[in-house]
């Protein structure tokens, strides 16, 4: 068994699951939301200390602007629902990236479902929204540069508005079949493990969980070194 976790998720394929099924894409994030609640039910019964979700790009600001509409009020009616959810739960629910852009009522809803949770230790859920590695790592690098050495994994934390450093990556799940990064968690992947599935996210779930944790356990991680 392995030490407990830090998993981060690339929740992709939810437009094509729509479109699979000639729904809009919007339905996609609908069912996208179920999935993402029964993920989180299922990380918090696994051995895992922090579980990273990719929900929304800084440069998924390009996509048209009803899309976008479309998953800022998502979030604003889904967010106090998560909430409540994850202190029931005994999990905390925080969000990592850019604040400068997001909709005030979107704000709102992040800063109470944090309040709501922040004692919550059973599991910590980190949702990630305008996040940009890159952004962030630029912004951590002018900082270190201007206040001399303090520390670059603080201040990259800082960057996205995390409220302190987590460990690496263990585990980097992408949904969707697409095999890349796109601009997700580019530092604390250093080592992680990767695995891509092709299936969608809204039927990813519990099992795609459990199945991706069995993937990872049967890995021989070295960070560098021989096998013992
Ligand atoms: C991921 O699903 C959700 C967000 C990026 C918000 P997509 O919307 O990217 O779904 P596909 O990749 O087009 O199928
Ligand atoms: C990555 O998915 C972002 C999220 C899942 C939130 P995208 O669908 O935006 O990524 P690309 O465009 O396929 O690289
Ligand atoms: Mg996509």
């Amino acid at each position: 068994m392995n030490n407990s976790l830090h998993v981060a998720i690339i929740m992709d394929g939810n437009g094509r699951w729509a479109k699979a099924r000639g729904l809009p894409r919007t339905s996609g994030h609908h069912a996208g939301v179920r999935a993402l609640r029964d993920t989180v039910e299922k990380a918090a019964q696994s051995n895992i200390h922090t579980l990273t979700l990719y929900a929304f790009s800084s440069d998924n600001w390009r996509r048209p602007k009803a899309e976008v509409t479309a998953l800022m009020q998502l979030l604003c009616t889904q967010l106090p629902l998560e909430a409540a959810r994850c202190e029931k739960q005994q999990i905390r629910l925080s969000v990592i990236g850019r604040r400068d852009r997001l909709p005030n009522p979107v704000l709102q809803e992040i800063r109470k479902a944090e309040a709501r949770t922040r004692h919550s230790n059973k599991l910590h859920v980190r949702l990630a929204l305008d996040y940009s590695a890159r952004d962030a790592l630029e912004r951590a690098a002018i900082h270190v540069g201007q206040n001399g050495n303090g520390g670059f994994v603080h201040a990259l934390a800082q960057a996205y508005n995390a409220s302190a450093p987590v460990p690496d990556v263990d585990l980097l799940i992408r949904t969707g079949g697409e095999q890349r990064l796109s601009d997700f968690l580019l530092w604390e992947c250093a080592y992680a493990e990767l695995y891509f599935t092709p299936c969608y996210w809204p039927d990813f779930g519990k099992e795609g969980l459990a199945e991706a944790l069995a993937v990872f356990d049967a890995r021989q991680r070295r960070f560098g070194g021989v096998p013992a």
